[in-house]
């Protein structure tokens, strides 16, 4: 028997190297390994034990429907697909403050209210400091089981014996077996404690919801592997200096990954946003020029958002572009576009784009929105206020049609928009409701170029 060899873990990509070293073969990040014992529980070599062979199933064979605990808040019910699933996890990630743990108390407490036994385990904040919360959130009623604990084994044991419907773990970084060596929040222990929370969750029906943490980058703090090992990974998204939250779904076992759920952070905690469009448009001012109101779809909702363009001189060297809510690559398709199709030059001058609300639109049926704001601010010419914009680019210069035309015309309608702008609307030619909003139809993007131009004149 040789003896135990430490391994060296990549904190980023989780790769196992023998030896340490100052950059990490496998995903080129510096300062990323961490020396780790390996496991004491690694399956001995050699011998396999005899088992319990496996029971098959015919596919076709009867499939029972899931069943569904209501989370006691429609926007996330949404998002998960009409509630949790009993035995499945759950990873939330967010950056700092966003309101993860505000979001999840509130969710022990409804459902603590509503007859589930929820059980929520800080391992950040005091219990003191956890009541305080509930106080304030108004759930200081609430029958939640509360524990600020980060050792895996107590947690367990506690929960084998209280058996709650509902477990929150706040946060899966703070947490530590002690099977491993290694020091809290590392890629192993992050691992391992994810994979015994998620291990009991399907043993005992319960659902377990883990808050992760996000790095700079935006990823959940760990590997990979713990996102595979859950059923759904939700993310909270929004920016801190703005009260709307928007909570997506990036992977969902049981239900979509599209449909998106807006909160309100107010004193109060979260409240639900049930009209997203109305916010997001909520002080829009005099029509100015750059500015583009998108008829965006998110997941089955469609939502109305203010894209905001500004061109201005560059002031030295390399023009900036900086874009807030949009994907910079696209934006720089669009640019290229207008050049080279349209003739509009973007040489020299800064071009910025920021989507209002601190939404994160990644719809490419925003292209037409994004080139009507930033014509918008280049000819200084607004557009007018009872029109949305929305339709595909091709890199042709052509203009495509949006999937759903119908549902965002029909958000538009309701919001008081009088027009779009978009491309011919081809599923409800024939048979077009009389009260539809009419459509400027647009079909190359010469023709968005010369309309907005001759909004000067008329
Ligand atoms: P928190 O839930 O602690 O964030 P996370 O767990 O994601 O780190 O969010 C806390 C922020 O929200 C904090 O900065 C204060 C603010 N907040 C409110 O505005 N209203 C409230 O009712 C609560 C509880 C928090
Ligand atoms: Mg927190």
């Amino acid at each position: 028997m040789g003896k135990a060899v430490n391994i060296f873990v990549c904190q980023s990509c989780g790769s196992v190297h023998g030896k340490w070293a100052g950059r990490c073969d496998a995903c080129g990040e510096w300062n990323t390994l961490v020396e780790e014992v390996p496991a004491q529980n690694a399956p001995k070599s050699g011998r396999r034990r005899k088992s319990r062979a496996i029971a098959f199933v015919e596919l076709d064979s009867e499939i029972e429907e899931l069943p569904r605990l209501n989370t006691g808040i429609d926007e996330l019910n949404r998002v998960t697909g009409g509630g949790f699933v009993p035995g499945s996890a759950l990873l939330i990630g967010g950056d700092p403050g966003i309101g993860k743990s505000t979001l999840l108390l509130q969710v022990a407490g409804f459902m603590a209210k509503a007859n589930c036994k929820a059980a929520y385990i800080s391992g950040e904040e005091s219990t003191a400091q956890v009541k305080r919360r509930a106080k304030r959130l108004g759930l200081s009623d609430a029958p939640v089981y509360l524990a600020a604990e980060t050792s895996i084994g107590p947690i367990i044991d506690g929960l084998m014996v209280e058996k709650p419907d509902v477990i929150i773990i706040d946060s899966i970084q703070t947490m530590w077996t002690d099977q491993l060596g290694a020091a809290p929040g590392t890629v192993a222990q992050v691992r391992a404690c994810s994979q015994e929370l998620t291990r009991y969750a399907k043993k005992s029906g319960a659902v377990v919801l883990l808050v992760g943490h996000v790095t700079k980058d935006g990823q959940i703090a760990g590997p990979r592997v713990v996102e595979h090992m859950v059923d759904a990974v939700l993310y909270f998204e929004g920016d801190r200096a703005n009260q709307f939250r928007i909570l997506r779904a990036h992977k969902n076992r049981f239900g979509p990954t599209d449909e998106i759920g807006v909160f309100e952070m107010g004193g109060a905690g979260l409240v639900e946003v049930e009209n997203p469009s109305a916010l997001f448009l909520d002080g829009r001012g005099e029509a100015a020029s750059g500015a583009a109101v998108f008829a965006g779809l998110e997941g089955t909702r469609p939502v109305l958002t203010e894209i905001q363009a500004l061109v201005a001189p560059a002031a030295f060297g390399t023009p900036r572009r900086a874009v807030v809510g949009w994907d910079s690559g696209r934006l720089a398709m669009v640019l290229a576009v207008l050049e080279a199709r349209c003739g509009v030059s973007f040489g020299g001058k800064d071009v910025y784009l920021n989507v209002a609300g601190g939404l994160k639109i990644n719809e490419p049926a925003a292209d037409l929105a994004v080139a009507a704001a930033l014509a918008s601010s280049v000819f200084d010419i607004p557009l007018p206020a009872d029109c949305v914009v929305f339709g595909e680019i091709s890199l042709s210069g052509d203009v495509r049609q949006a999937s759903r035309t119908d549902a965002r015309l029909k958000e538009a309608a309701k919001l008081g928009f009088k027009r779009a702008i978009a491309p011919q609307n081809k599923s409800t030619k024939k048979d077009a409701s009389p009260d539809q909003l009419p459509i400027i139809e647009i079909s190359t993007l010469p023709d968005l170029i010369s309309r907005v131009e001759a909004l000067s004149d008329g």
